[in-house]
């Protein structure tokens, strides 16, 4: 996707890391910076040397040049970041009248944060008087002017990480907020009325739901990597566009490559009681592991049910055939208690046997052993028995096929993302597309593939 170069002003007091933030940033988005000190006319600068604070008449000329400098990057296609205190919201105005596609990255700290900063700073002295005289000229952002406020309690490459992302994000509701969560890695975190979620854009990857008043349905391992890249042991990974080892070429990530890359939050609304999230993927993020050309948008619905539904448009001009699944983590206080039904009719594949179709056991499944089951052919709803009288139970559309998988003790030994009994604590339960029911697209066809989880008790 092309997106115009960004023109950013980040702003804030003396002390809140402008310069060092601004300068990143512009790595991060790839366009240059610049530091508005280095535009004041000679008269403001022979001022503030001798100690004489500048007044409105002095800083006008200067907020023309830092318009200037903005407005022509926005005409050469450039971009720019601008480190500027802005501190007005006069100022601000100034600069939009001549760049109007400017946003502004607000660094904000309380008095103690901002104070600790300057005293860090061997080259700069600022008394604690002067530091309050700009905390009271400082009017924060408005919410009809375009930017919104970093907190600079964090390390500065989090500021950057979660500036970063919030640029590349639409408009959000109060209920929705983007931080940075572990590793690093940008995570959208959602308090609604009738539920909370977390959602690292890496993988557009669900990691906690719960249900208002209740903890997380779903389990993430306390051993899980959090890194750019690395698929995340635990919550609702997407295996897309292939499931399991990819079918050729042994050097390509299992369960496919939509769990690895970062996604982009495209919409976040309330719905009633819900929040609804959606993000986007498309080939031009993965052209060269996918030769299709396809768009995908995945909606997270975060409520007192867990909505997700992955919608697939094949844009080639070609038929393009694709596996895919919520690889879906359930914490259960006991695998051993652990009952599923809803397949007790159908016969399934056991990937762990020789041969591997085996015939219907008229019975919920069990899990006592290492577990690694596909069934085929159904939508029926999959109802998961904790053995304590909770249920979780996940419905779902345009799927036809569910996994169930449990490593067991030796498996998850093996693998340095479980601990070594995190396992008795899990199951998945996955809603999927697989094997003879991979999804084929004509040129401009689309298909979604949906999953409703609910809990009782
Ligand atoms: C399951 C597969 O869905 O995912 C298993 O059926 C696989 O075979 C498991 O081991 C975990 O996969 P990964 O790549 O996340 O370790």
């Amino acid at each position: 996707m092309s997106t115009a170069a960004e023109q950013i002003v980040v702003m804030g007091v003396s002390g809140s890391g402008k310069s060092t933030i601004g300068a990143l940033l512009a790595d991060a988005l790839a366009v240059p910076f610049l530091d508005a000190d280095g535009l004041h006319p000679q008269a403001n600068i022979v001022k503030m040397a001798s100690g004489v604070p500048l007044t409105d008449a002095d800083r006008w000329p200067w907020l023309a040049l830092v318009g200037r400098a903005m407005s022509d990057a926005g005409a050469a296609g450039t971009g720019l970041v601008i480190a500027c205190s802005a501190l007005k919201r006069v100022y601000r105005d100034a600069i939009v009248a001549a760049a109007p596609n400017v946003r502004f990255v607000h660094l904000t700290g309380t008095f103690d944060v901002l104070g600790n900063r300057l005293k860090g700073r061997s080259e700069h002295f600022m008394p604690p008087a002067l530091l309050r005289s700009q905390l009271a000229t400082l009017e924060e952002l408005q919410a009809d002017e375009p930017g919104f406020a970093v907190d600079i309690d964090q390390p500065a490459l989090n500021a950057v990480t979660e500036s970063v992302a919030r640029l590349g994000a639409p408009e959000l509701p109060a209920s929705v907020l983007i931080g940075v969560g572990a590793g690093g890695l940008p995570v959208v975190r959602v308090n609604g009325r009738a539920g909370a979620a977390e959602v690292y854009l890496q993988g557009a990857h669900v990691t906690s739901w719960s249900p208002a008043g209740a903890s997380s349905a779903l389990w993430m391992s306390d051993f899980s990597e959090f890194a750019p890249g690395k698929p995340l042991r635990g919550g609702v990974p997407i295996c897309f566009p292939w499931f399991g080892p990819h079918d050729t070429d042994a050097n390509a990530p299992a369960h496919g490559f939509a769990r690895l890359v970062a996604w982009r939050l495209v919409q976040a609304r309330e719905v009633g009681d819900d929040i609804e999230l959606v993000f986007g993927l498309t080939d031009n993020d993965l052209r060269s592991t996918w030769s299709y050309r396809f768009e995908t948008l995945y909606t997270v619905t975060v409520g007192a049910q867990l909505g997700l539904a992955l919608q697939v448009r094949n844009l080639d001009v070609v038929s393009m055939t694709f596996a895919e699944a919520f690889h879906t983590y359930l914490t259960v206080p006991d695998i051993h208690a652990v009952t599923v039904s809803g397949f007790e009719d159908l016969g399934f594949i056991d990937r762990l046997a020789e041969p591997p179709a085996l015939d219907a056991e008229g019975h919920p499944v069990t899990v006592a052993a290492e577990t690694d089951r596909i069934y085929l052919g159904t939508n029926a709803e999959a109802r998961i028995a904790d053995g304590t009288g909770r249920t979780v139970s996940i419905s779902t559309e345009g799927s036809q096929s569910r996994v169930i998988w449990n490593p067991w003790s030796a498996k998850a030994a093996a693998m340095p993302d479980f601990g070594a009994e995190e396992w008795t604590g899990m199951v998945c339960v996955e809603t999927a597309n697989v094997m003879s029911d991979q999804v084929t697209l004509a040129p401009g066809e689309t298909h979604t593939m949906s999953a409703v989880i609910a809990q009782t008790f």
